[in-house]
């Protein structure tokens, strides 16, 4: 497995040839990969031979790993990180769930699990206290690897949620009545921080941010991390940021890593060293309700998340998140704070 720290340094400027992924084909697909000695040769080798190891992975969690993706900013990878993260530590090894708790349903659509209107979805069981298991469907493709859809009806469970019992613990329930063996669990959020959010902070034990290297990155993460501090405070006493991942990190530029020695210095220990690139085969992989990793085995991409789970399972849940780090970034508003705590009352 590759030792340096930054997967996206090199790999995001491939030189030419058909498995770049500017190229544009799906030449790379069908080559089986190269047996040359060249960085991106090896490394597609080594993701071919991640995929075809299924099992025989990395130590898998003494209990189940809950991990929460969440930021509520739009468009940051948060989906795209859950989707790829849970297919890698699959294909690592692990039982993987991962729980569509977005309205949009882009996580079910990148895993390729049906999502209309009547199949039965993480809404049935939030609101209807159906149990999971009614609802989580096997992955087509990775072995280990399942979803619990959501559909359109989850737009409203935000609102239908106010009026019923223990509205923010209602997702962990569910999860400890899950009686599959899993090691982990990672849960997609909306791009907001209301009842949907609380229920998924309230269920798990670590929260995972994604930051995509652009311009404002951290607004709006002081705002998060208050978040996380109140449900911890209230609701939650186990949870704690363990993990920030840096995405669409384009190497060329002097802004992402400008926006990368900024999110390190703000969280140091939490920041996996691998960052993902900025990638068109992990852009395009959910309209073939593909994630990257069946997609384009052997892309920058793939490889970059193989090894953001790497560390993040051989992390195991030792790395503890600082408080105080928090504090340094900017304050919530008092509408923000006054709304989330209105969440979680
Ligand atoms: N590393 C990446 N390289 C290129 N495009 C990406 C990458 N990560 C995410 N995207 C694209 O950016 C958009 C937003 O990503 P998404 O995961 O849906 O964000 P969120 O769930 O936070 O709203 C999507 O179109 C996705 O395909
Ligand atoms: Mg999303």
């Amino acid at each position: 497995m590759r030792s340096d720290a930054n997967i996206a340094g090199p790999m995001t400027d491939p030189v030419p040839g058909p498995r770049t992924e500017s190229a544009g084909e799906d030449v790379s697909r069908e080559t089986p990969p190269p047996m040359d000695d060249t960085p991106i040769g090896r490394a597609a080798q080594l993701a071919v031979e991640a995929l075809g190891r299924a099992g025989e992975g990395l130590p898998r969690p003494e209990q189940t790993r809950v991990i929460v993706v969440a930021n509520q900013k739009g468009g940051v990878g948060k989906t795209t990180t859950t989707v790829n993260l849970a297919a890698s530590l699959a294909l690592h090894g692990g039982r993987v769930l991962v729980i569509d708790l977005d309205p949009q349903g882009n996580a079910s659509t990148a895993l390729g699990i049906d999502h209309h209107a009547e199949v039965p979805s993480i809404y049935d069981v939030l609101v209807d206290s159906r149990p999971l298991s009614d609802v989580v469907q096997p992955v087509p493709d990775v072995e280990g690897l399942f979803c619990a859809p959501a559909t359109i009806d989850l737009a409203g469970a935000e609102i239908e949620l106010v009026s019923l019992v223990a509205r923010e613990s209602r997702l962990e329930r569910a999860i400890q009545s899950y009686e599959q063996p899993l090691d982990y669990i990672l849960i997609d959020c909306p791009p907001s921080l209301g009842l949907l959010t609380v229920n998924a902070l309230v269920a798990g034990a670590e929260v995972l941010i994604p930051i995509q290297c652009e311009y404002y990155a951290l607004e709006g993460l002081g705002q998060l991390l208050r978040n996380v501090d109140l449900v911890r405070g209230h609701l939650n006493p186990k949870l704690h940021v363990s993990t920030i991942l840096l995405t669409m990190y384009d190497g060329r530029t002097r802004l992402a890593s400008q926006v990368a020695d900024e999110v390190r210095s703000h969280f140091g220990g939490e920041v996996l060293r691998t960052s993902i690139p900025r990638s068109v085969r992990i852009s395009e992989a959910p309209s073939y309700g593909q994630t990257v990793l069946t997609y384009d085995p052997g892309s920058s991409g793939a490889l970059s998340y193989l090894e953001a789970a790497r560390e993040i399972a051989l992390r195991g849940v030792d790395v503890q998140y600082d408080a105080q780090h928090a504090h340094a970034l900017p304050e919530i508003s008092q509408h923000d704070q006054h709304s989330m705590q209105e969440g979680i009352q």
